[in-house]
């Protein structure tokens, strides 16, 4: 019989928890951690390339690992409610565990800037949902304040706990692999996450679980790239809704988790982005929101732009980190692949118009 029942549970003596913290989990974490033999190939034959997977996490992004402490802890507290703004995976995932957990849960979001799955998420779940009209820099400012006003748990990522979560997904990557990645790829929004992995390799390392730290390289999308321009973009435009942020609340983390690891912070457009995502549901037969696929449209130019040029033959192990399901949006979807053909409902025709 499969014993495993989450994140807390496997990972309890690494987490700020203890026997009277009231575990609120949906079983998230212990993803797939999936070799991507054709990016691979396209790097080179001394490359191996994985896709981490949280798009297969309960509610189908990475922010349930943190989600699961941050809401146990609040509750832990007696925390009369929660609250977040989101640019719609936080607020899907509060939404659930607060249901869960027999919590209160408010949430902020930028009105028709969050994508349909994730709306519905909130709303099934039965969060406060709340749209306002500004994007999500503002809606986060309006949450904090109330959070220190009102006396409610913020449970965006400047929420400590939810860092602690996250940070086991490295711990997952270097289980798996028996030590960590020589470079780490993944999306940067808000930028708790890249706060969140970095945290977590730097522990296994003092630990000695592993022998070396991975490069951690970050990827903004393009119109809404406050650290690469090293200023706040007041009005972040992307495809890309989930990392569509101005102003992210771990900005200085984000720049220490790239100074530490010699690694990198970059952009990439809304065509790499789409290209990216459509060679990873096309290719590799693994559906991901886009901006989950800003990890590896961020690998596709870096390898275009000769980064690995001086690597030569020895082996590289890289992690893209794939942030969430592409159900969540699929409005996206529809809009960039061709709608499939109607024909009559004969045989002779459905042959035809599919190329057989
Ligand atoms: N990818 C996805 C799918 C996200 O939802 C987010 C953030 C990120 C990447 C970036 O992670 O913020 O830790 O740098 N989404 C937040 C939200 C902001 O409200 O759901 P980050």
């Amino acid at each position: 019989m499969n014993t495993y029942t989450g994140v807390i549970d496997r990972y309890k003596k690494y987490l700020p928890v203890t026997s009277n913290t009231p575990v609120v989990s949906l079983c998230e974490g212990d993803t797939p951690l999936i070799y991507s033999p054709e990016i691979s190939k396209d790097l080179g034959s001394n490359f191996k390339v994985y896709l981490k997977y949280e798009g297969l996490n309960p509610t189908g992004s990475f922010k349930d690992r943190g989600m699961t402490v941050a809401i146990s802890k609040a509750k832990e507290e007696r925390a009369a409610a929660v609250i977040c703004a989101s640019t719609g995976n936080t607020s899907a995932s509060a939404a659930a565990y607060s249901a869960r957990g027999s919590l209160k849960c408010v949430v902020v979001i930028p009105e028709g800037a969050i994508a349909l799955g994730k709306l519905a998420q909130a709303l099934v779940h039965k969060a406060r949902v709340v749209a306002i009209r500004g994007n999500f820099d503002d809606a986060f400012t309006i949450v904090r304040k109330i959070a220190s006003d009102y006396g409610l748990v913020l449970v965006n990522s400047i929420n400590p706990y939810r860092i602690e979560g996250q940070k086991t997904a490295s711990f997952e990557i270097c289980d798996f692999l028996g030590d960590a990645p020589h470079f780490h790829f993944l999306p940067v929004g808000n930028a708790g996450n890249i706060t969140a992995y970095w945290k977590g390799y730097k522990e296994y390392y003092s630990y000695k679980k592993i022998t070396r730290l991975p490069k951690m390289c970050g990827f903004q999308a393009q119109g809404a790239a406050p650290i690469v321009k090293g200023k706040p973009v007041k009005k972040p435009k992307t495809i890309a809704t989930a990392i569509k942020i101005g102003n992210p609340a771990s900005w200085k983390q984000a720049l220490t988790a790239k100074r530490e690891s010699k690694g990198l912070i970059e952009a990439v457009s809304d065509n790499q982005i789409i290209s990216a995502y459509k060679f990873l549901a096309g290719r590799e037969g693994v559906f991901v929101e886009p901006a989950s696929a800003a990890s590896v449209a961020g690998l596709f130019k870096l390898k275009r732009n000769g980064f690995f040029d001086k690597v030569g033959k020895k082996e590289v192990v890289i992690v893209c980190t794939l942030t969430g399901h592409g159900l969540k949006d699929p409005q996206v979807a529809i809009k960039n692949i061709k709608s499939p053909p109607v024909v009559e409902a004969d045989e002779k025709a459905v042959l035809k118009a599919a190329g057989i």
